[in-house]
């Protein structure tokens, strides 16, 4: 998948401005508050329909406006596609080839994009919420069954919860609830779970490349239960866990565990990264992970995603930006951000498109292609 052409109406600080793409990289080059992450935002919106800001859908309204549009044009080897997403203070609208999308999951998964953010340094933080996050917005990507399977879940939850509030909790709605549970769970435990392997097949490889040292990285699934290959034995070892933690839901008045309370943890040769990896050791684990990531959506839908990569050349030194260069696939449409202080190899200058952010707009920059 590649994008020909984006089109931002009324988007952060991007007044009206359409920004057209090559095949493989692409570099965004601007000061600081012109609009370079403000764009990779609007291409990882067009793709999740989410901010990886966290953004709610208002604050990436132009001030002042009452609404934005997004459009894009993108090509794979069947031909171009069209997506479009308007976004009205009371209501959005998703369009694949100029036809509204009736559910999010018959849009989510369409047009794949993988970013590295700098937030994405907070999934070594404490709290679960960004590796859960991340486990459920990959796997949507890849597969449709894993969004249907969790939106369900997520309502049982809700109303299992509302019933242990209840001043006299009925046990038999309790209990009807939470049998209804077993079987999203068992399919979202069995996804996590191969999603996580497959991740550690390749994980490593790339940190030794782009790091240029050895480190194995381990990915370690902290799951609710045990996990095991046999959908029955899975099925029975989650229905115990509920079973077990009844009594505490009903003294807490919530529920205790399911897949809500799930984690993942990372290894850097055996030791916790959190604690034991630097702050370069830990970008460059991201980055790996995110190349992981590129691959493992290439080999499960037969498409590269597109890569957006901000301001991961500023952290860098020469030779792991040149690392990261080499390492990306060759039929991955990558777009990076870089400041014009950045000494961004000349030779890089020939493979890819220079677009030059200022102020909220766009303009193909002069580069030794264009100009000799
Ligand atoms: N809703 C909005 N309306 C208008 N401008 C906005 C909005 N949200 C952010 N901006 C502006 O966008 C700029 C930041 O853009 P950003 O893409 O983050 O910059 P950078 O090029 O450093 O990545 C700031 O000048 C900010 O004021
Ligand atoms: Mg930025």
């Amino acid at each position: 998948m590649r994008i020909r052409k984006v089109r931002l109406i009324g988007f952060r600080n991007y007044e009206e401005a359409i920004v057209g793409f090559r095949p493989g990289l692409n570099i965004l080059i601007g000061n600081n508050g012109q609009g370079k992450t403000n764009l990779l935002e609007s291409v990882y919106f067009l793709s999740t329909t989410k901010s990886h800001r966290r953004a709610s859908d208002e604050e990436m309204m132009m001030n002042g406006k009452e609404y934005f549009q997004l459009d894009c044009i993108t090509e794979n080897d069947d031909g171009s596609s069209r997506f479009s997403a308007v976004i009205h203070k009371k209501g959005k609208t998703f369009c694949v080839r100029g036809e509204p999308v009736k559910k999010m999951s018959d849009y989510v998964g369409k047009l794949n994009a993988v970013i590295f953010s700098p937030l994405d340094m907070g999934m070594f933080d404490s709290s679960p919420t960004d590796r859960r996050r991340f486990l459920d917005i990959e796997l949507g990507k890849m597969s449709k069954i894993y969004i249907t399977f969790l939106n369900q879940y997520s309502n049982l939850l809700k109303n299992r919860n509302i019933a242990l509030k209840k001043e006299v909790p009925d046990r038999v709605l309790i209990d009807a609830i939470s049998e209804q549970m077993v079987g999203p769970q068992t399919e979202i435990i069995r996804q996590r779970y191969h999603f996580i392997q497959q991740l550690n097949r390749t994980v490593s490889e790339y940190y030794r490349k782009l790091s240029g040292t050895g480190g194995k990285i381990t990915l370690a699934y902290e799951s609710m239960v045990a996990y095991h290959a046999d959908d029955s034995i899975l099925r029975g070892l989650i229905q115990n866990r509920i079973a077990n933690t009844l009594e505490r839901d009903l003294i807490t008045r919530m529920t205790n565990t399911g897949i809500q309370r799930e984690d993942m943890e990372f290894f850097l040769d055996g030791h916790p990264v959190k604690a034991y990896a630097s702050q370069g050791q830990k970008r460059m684990i991201v980055i790996a992970l995110k190349l992981s990531l590129v691959n493992l959506i290439k080999e499960r839908t037969g498409e590269y995603p597109v890569l957006l990569l901000d301001d991961v050349l500023s952290e860098l030194d020469e030779s792991r930006r040149n690392a990261l260069i080499e390492l990306l696939p060759e039929g991955v449409q990558t777009i990076i951000t870089a400041t014009e202080k950045e000494a961004i190899d000349p030779r890089l200058w020939n493979k890819a498109k220079i677009i030059k952010i200022e102020k909220g707009s766009a303009a193909e920059w002069m580069n030794s292609t264009t100009s000799n």
